[in-house]
């Protein structure tokens, strides 16, 4: 029941955030990775999330079990935080990792799949995103329940490709 009730207020969040969202957004272009920047940074992320939402703090959890240092920011202002990054909103989830050369990780995004990104930035990119919360992504585990969904490769200019297919193993 209590997990019910985290999720319908997670639901609720991502819904306000959509409903918020307005159409267009001033993309900012993510920074350039500094020369001399250490594994320790790159590995480092800042993650805004509502404050009462438990599946934000079971990714944060998996993140931090694969190696990254997460600090966590609860903010009220998460739609204002979201926009600023460049998020469109049929890009966006709960929560919001932000790393220290300045990409966004949006949602439940496995954690190997993070690092495979920081590990070597495409060109042009912002970020990767899980939009909406998926059955089954680290966070949103629910028995074996689970949905196949894509981690989107977010661009600068608004558009976005699949990076990633996560197919459950049928
Ligand atoms: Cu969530
Ligand atoms: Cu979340």
């Amino acid at each position: 029941m209590k997990f019910l009730l985290t999720l319908s207020f997670c639901a609720l969040v991502l819904y306000t955030a959509f409903a918020n969202a307005s159409d267009k957004h001033d993309i900012q272009p993510s920074l350039t990775m500094s020369a001399n920047s250490s594994v320790a940074d790159a590995l480092s992320l800042k993650v805004f999330k509502s404050p009462t939402c438990g599946c934000c703090q079971k990714w944060i959890d998996h993140i931090e079990l694969s190696g990254f240092k997460a600090t966590a920011h609860d903010t009220d202002r998460l739609n204002q935080i979201k926009t600023d990054s460049g998020i469109l909103p049929q890009y966006q989830s709960c929560h919001t990792a932000i790393s220290k050369n300045g990409f966004v990780f949006e949602g439940h995004i496995p954690a190997a799949i993070v690092k495979q990104f920081l590990d070597n930035p495409p060109k042009d990119a912002i970020g990767l995103a899980v939009p909406g919360m998926p059955m089954g992504s680290p966070g949103m585990e629910m028995g074996n329940m689970r949905d196949d969904y894509n981690v989107l490769l977010l661009k600068n200019d608004g558009s976005s490709d699949i990076y990633e297919q996560i197919i459950k193993p049928r």
